[in-house]
């Protein structure tokens, strides 16, 4: 993996990176960005970036699948029920997605099925990103972590983020919430799917509610919905949140 421990500088760049596709992002590529971003919006993640999680979905990729579907998972499809449910059939042909941690394009599959066309992944795990990748769905494919640094993804780039499945311990940080605000303009949407119980059991994802309530104080976002809903993963309930960037 090229991108090695940089916890949280959160420095700011908005130049709009040459070469989009395929991007790996370098430490010596970051050194590039100057200044410091807002950081008191952002919750500090005290995590490292977890590089032991992305070689256990390198070894998993190819049975990834297989076994999340025989576990009932049902957080892609409410995550793309809650996107479909929110644009109109008439808009879905110009939304520009970013599904994030999106492994091996789960989420892609239901979306296209509902006639979104324009989706970008991006996933630290190389071969999470070559099964997605065979599924022909996905546009840019960011090779990347989210919530540890500030991507090269360019301010306000995206319609549209969604996450599924990897709001879990040692995966993706609640910090990383900040970054989405920051890629996804105005008027767009981000739809977060969590496993419930992580909102109470894990120290990072207790942060998560207060870091909404928070940026919706600060207006920069605005609660669309909130929806509890069962089967998340085995017997575990799932909450699959809508907000909108203001
Ligand atoms: C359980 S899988 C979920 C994949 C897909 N979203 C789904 O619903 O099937 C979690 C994914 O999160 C990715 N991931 C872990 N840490 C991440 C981080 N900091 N930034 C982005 N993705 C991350 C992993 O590589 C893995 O592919």
């Amino acid at each position: 993996m090229v991108v090695h421990g940089r916890a949280s500088p959160w420095t700011s760049q908005s130049k709009i990176p040459a070469e989009m596709e395929e991007r790996d992002t370098s430490p010596e590529a970051d050194t590039a960005a100057a200044g410091l971003a807002d950081e008191k919006d952002c919750r500090e993640s005290r995590w490292q970036v977890p590089e032991h999680t992305v070689k256990a979905y390198d070894e998993w990729a190819d049975r990834y699948e297989l076994d999340v579907n025989s576990s009932n998972y049902s957080g892609a499809i409410s995550a793309c029920k809650a996107i479909a449910d929110y644009y109109p059939l008439s808009k879905r042909n110009d939304v520009k997605i970013l599904d994030v941690g999106a492994g091996t394009g789960m989420i892609g599959s239901y979306l296209k099925k509902n006639y979104f066309k324009n989706i970008d992944a991006l996933d630290p795990s190389r071969k999470m990103l070559d099964k997605l990748r065979e599924k022909k769905i996905y546009g840019t494919i960011w090779n990347d972590y989210i919530g540890f640094y500030q991507t090269h993804i360019p301010d306000g780039y995206y319609d549209c983020a969604v996450t599924s499945g990897a709001f879990t311990d040692d995966h993706i940080p609640v910090s990383s919430v900040c970054e989405l605000v920051r890629i996804v303009k105005s008027g767009g949407v981000i739809c977060t799917v969590i496993r419930e119980e992580n909102l109470t059991n894990s120290l990072e994802y207790c942060k998560l509610e207060p870091t909404f309530q928070d940026l919706e104080k600060g207006g920069k976002i605005e609660k669309v919905s909130r929806r509890v809903f069962s089967g998340y993963w085995f017997r575990s309930k799932g909450v699959c949140y809508m907000h909108k960037v203001l």
